[in-house]
C-alpha cells in the first residue's frame, strides 16, 4: 500500500478546506492511502514511509505561511540526516498573488532535496467551489503518480 501525507496550515480554514477537498480528491485512487495532518502536529516522523508530500497554505505577508514555515524548519536537517527524498506538490492560496510563498516552499524544498511531482498550484480569491475542485484534481493527479509509481 502506498501512501501520501497531506500537511497544511491555516487561519482562516480556507487552506484546511482545500486540504480537505486535496484529500477527497486523492481518496479516489484506491491503493493510496491518505494521511492528513497540520503543520503544527506534523514532524520528520510522518515523513518517513510515505511516497508523497502535499504541501497546502497560504501566501501571509508576501511570504509562506508562519506554520508551514515553521514545519519545513523544524524537518529540513532531520530529512537530510535521514536521507528522505519524496515527491511534493504545492498548493498555494492567496489573496491575490501567491508567488513569493511558491517560490520561497520551492527554494526550501529543493534543499532536502525534494522533486517537484506537479505544477505549483496557486488559487487566488475567495475559496468557492472551483478553488475546491481545483484541490480536489491536485490530490486525485498525485495520488495516481503515487499509484503508478511515476515519480
Ligand atoms: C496576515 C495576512 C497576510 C496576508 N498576506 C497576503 C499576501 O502577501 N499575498 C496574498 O496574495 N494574500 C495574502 N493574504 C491572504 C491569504 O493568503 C488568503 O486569505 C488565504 O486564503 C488564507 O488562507 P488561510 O486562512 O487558510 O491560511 C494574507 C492574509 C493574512 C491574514
Amino acid at each position: 500500500m502506498k501512501s501520501l501525507l497531506i500537511v497544511y496550515h491555516s487561519q482562516s480554514g480556507s487552506c484546511a478546506r482545500l486540504a480537505g477537498a486535496a484529500r477527497e480528491g486523492a481518496g479516489t485512487e484506491p491503493g493510496v492511502e491518505i494521511l492528513l495532518k497540520r503543520a503544527w502536529d506534523a514532524g520528520v516522523a510522518d515523513l518517513q514511509g510515505v511516497d508523497g508530500l502535499l504541501l497546502v497554505a497560504a501566501e501571509n505577508s508576501g511570504a509562506l505561511s508562519g506554520g508551514m514555515k515553521d514545519f519545513l524548519d523544524r524537518t529540513f536537517y532531520p530529512a537530510i540526516d535521514r536521507a528522505l527524498v519524496l515527491p511534493y506538490a504545492l498548493l498555494v492560496s492567496a489573496g491575490n498573488d501567491g508567488r513569493n510563498a511558491a517560490r520561497q516552499a520551492g527554494r526550501i524544498l529543493s534543499g532536502y532535496p525534494f522533486p517537484a511531482a506537479a505544477e505549483t498550484v496557486i488559487l487566488r480569491g475567495e475559496l468557492d467551489a472551483a478553488q475546491l475542485q481545483a484541490a480536489a484534481e491536485l490530490g486525485m493527479a498525485f495520488a495516481a503518480g503515487i499509484a503508478m509509481g511515476i515519480f
